[in-house]
């Protein structure tokens, strides 16, 4: 595998997009605005200068891996080369389902079209593809550059051997894959949503403030941050949206999202990105 298409340049894509390029691959970043490709790649420039006044990058190794990364605004030209498609597009299932119609017409037939969904269903999206054998789940952690794991979610019907190429190409990367199924949230998130909503539950029930609920985790669990500014990192609009993945693809009412997430979201305090969560970001 040479060239690897990345669909999405927000901050999952661009992380994608850094390491892959950063290892050697030939990296095309599509997203359909061409402001948000711009500002991509000054953030993948930013974070391996970081990693270059770390000593963990050469200024050489960080040229050579930016001249790797090619942007474009068109699917078709963007896919057309790829051996594999890392699907970070936006977290909503309309989108995602006619992307992975549409790249299944587009991309050479033996391509495998992965997606980073944090919690939408691995099947569901192989079912409207005619090479559902070869859709597979590549869920990263942000921020990618530094997080080891990759969940690697096999859908119904991904083949064993497109699993095992999606384990070794996540090694290469020097991650560790762990192979999962296609259940809602997976692992990753099937654990971490409810300890966020716990936390949230723990706030807006009074028994303590933001700050002491993440000290409590962060000083008493070793988390390296503490759950509400996590969620906070992640998005609360999409800590929402998993929990609803989660409350409706189990049907049970521990995965029921706190109401104080529902008005938050509501509200549009929606986290880091949006300058306040539970925090206050400038
Ligand atoms: N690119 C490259 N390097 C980066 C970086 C980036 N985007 N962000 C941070 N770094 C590097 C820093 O240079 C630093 O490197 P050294 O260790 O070599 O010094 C290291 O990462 C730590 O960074 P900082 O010192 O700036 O800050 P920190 O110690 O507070 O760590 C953190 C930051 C790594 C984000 C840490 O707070 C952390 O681990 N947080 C939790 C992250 C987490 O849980 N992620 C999962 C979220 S859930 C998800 O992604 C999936 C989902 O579906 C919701």
């Amino acid at each position: 595998m040479k060239n690897i298409a990345v669909i999405g340049s927000g901050t999952m894509g661009n992380g994608i997009a850094h390491v892959f390029a950063q290892y050697g691959y030939e990296v095309a970043l599509i997203d359909i605005n061409q402001q948000s490709l711009e500002k991509a790649l000054a953030t993948i420039g930013k974070n391996m200068d970081r990693q270059v006044s770390k000593g963990t990058l050469s200024e050489d190794d960080k040229n050579a891996a930016i001249s790797r990364i090619k942007s474009f605004t068109n699917l078709a030209e963007g896919v057309a080369n790829a051996d594999l498609v890392v699907e970070a597009a936006t977290e909503n299932i309309s989108i995602k389902l006619e992307l992975f119609r549409q790249l299944d017409e587009l991309c050479k037939p033996e391509t495998i079209l992965s997606t980073n969904t944090s919690s939408i269903s691995i099947t569901k999206i192989g079912a409207v593809t005619k090479r559902p054998d070869k859709v597979i789940g590549m869920h990263f952690m942000n921020p990618v550059p530094v997080m080891k794991l990759v969940e690697v979610i096999r859908g119904y019907a991904t083949s064993d051997e497109v699993t095992s190429l999606t384990m070794e190409l996540s090694r290469k990367l020097e991650k560790v894959p762990v192979e999962v199924n296609d259940y809602p949230g997976f692992v990753a998130n099937r654990i971490l949503m409810p300890m966020i909503n716990e936390a949230i539950y723990t706030l807006y029930e009074g028994v303590a403030g933001i700050e002491e609920i993440d000290t409590v985790m962060k000083l008493g669990m070793a988390h390296p941050m503490g759950p509400l500014q996590l969620a906070d990192f992640i998005g609360l609009d999409v800590c929402l949206s998993i929990l609803r993945v989660l409350h409706d693809g189990f049907g049970n009412p521990k995965y029921a999202p706190c109401p104080l997430l529902v008005n938050m979201v509501e509200a549009g305090y929606k986290g880091a990105k949006t300058g306040e969560g539970f925090y206050k970001y400038t």
